[in-house]
């Protein structure tokens, strides 16, 4: 059946997909972003724009007014602070789901860990309202890679040792888009591993051999040595990846995928394959 949804992060990496797999899917689709022009760049008619913050409930009751179902996939350091104001807007709509990208380490023992509270905050927020819910916990996507990459050259972020299954966006989009259209998918928390576990490290090896093929040293920096670089640079957004990536390999990946890969299709793209496409299409654009 198809229904107007909105998308609350669809400018984002993760969120654009989904927005564009629900268009295809036969919704009519709603992004809401703090910039309408550039969201309009990626979200031509006949995609809905809402401008506005989703911190600001005005803004959110304006954004959900004639939508029957919501995903949130925002990244914001008051991401929990949005959940409550989507759901206090939910409640003069009848809506039939909602939809929100949590992460694959997300869980109680990992609370002291500042974006995990949050989650963790937001997803007992859903799971309270009433509303039926389906909660997507990811972990390492294949597109991350290209962030690793500076130049000539490749952070590897200490010796990574952990495994992840690394997932490619299409199928986390294509989950999403399933699970609208699945009564079974309610009230559920999936887990998405792609097909096959690999280090960070074994993933760049793979990336750079590929589609850097120029960078061939890919030695690891310490960590404190990351961390000095950030701070001298006074480069915020590297010193929160660095925590970021810090923080993963301490904890490692959670959950157990049977049940999702069981209800919305378990996520094909290897890493390999993923790398075909990328290049085929950069060879092309
Ligand atoms: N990236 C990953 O590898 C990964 C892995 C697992 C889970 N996740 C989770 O997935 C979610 C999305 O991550 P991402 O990487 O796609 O983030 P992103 O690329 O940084 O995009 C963030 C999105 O949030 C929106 N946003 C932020 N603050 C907003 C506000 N006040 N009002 C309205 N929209 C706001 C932005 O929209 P505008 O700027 O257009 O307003 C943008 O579309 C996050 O919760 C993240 O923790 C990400």
């Amino acid at each position: 059946m198809a229904r107007r949804i909105l998308v609350i992060g669809a400018t984002g990496l993760l969120g654009e997909p989904v927005a564009h797999g629900l268009r295809e899917a036969g919704h009519t689709v709603r992004v809401m972003s703090r910039s309408a022009s550039r969201a309009r760049e990626s979200f031509p008619e006949p995609f809905e724009v809402a401008e506005g913050d989703a911190l600001a409930v005005a803004d959110v009751e304006a954004a959900i007014a004639g939508c029957d179902a919501v995903h949130v996939s925002i990244d914001h350091d008051q991401e929990d602070e949005c959940v409550t104001q989507v759901l206090t807007a939910a409640r003069t709509q009848e809506l039939h789901r909602i939809t929100y990208i949590s992460g694959v380490t997300v869980c109680e023992e990992n609370r002291w860990f500042p974006l995990v509270d949050r989650k963790l905050r937001s997803e007992e927020e859903i799971r309270a309202s009433g509303i039926d819910y389906t909660i997507f916990r990811p972990g390492w996507f294949m597109e991350m890679l290209e962030r690793f990459v500076h130049g000539d050259r490749v952070f590897v972020f200490g010796k990574p040792k952990r495994r992840w299954h690394f997932v490619a966006l299409h199928d986390l989009a294509r989950m999403v888009v399933e699970s609208h259209r699945r009564p079974d998918a309610a009230n559920k928390a999936f887990y998405v591993h792609g097909p096959e576990a690999l280090t960070l490290l074994e993933a760049q090896r793979s990336y750079c051999r590929v589609l850097h093929p120029e960078i061939r040293s890919l030695r690891g920096t310490p960590y404190w040595m990351l961390r000095l670089i950030a701070r001298l640079t006074r480069n915020t957004r590297m010193q929160a990846g660095i925590a970021m990536v810090a923080y993963l390999e301490t904890v490692g990946e959670r959950g157990d995928p049977t049940e999702a890969n069981a209800i919305l299709g378990a996520p094909r793209i290897t890493l390999d394959r993923w790398l075909e496409l990328r290049e085929r299409e950069m060879g092309t654009s």
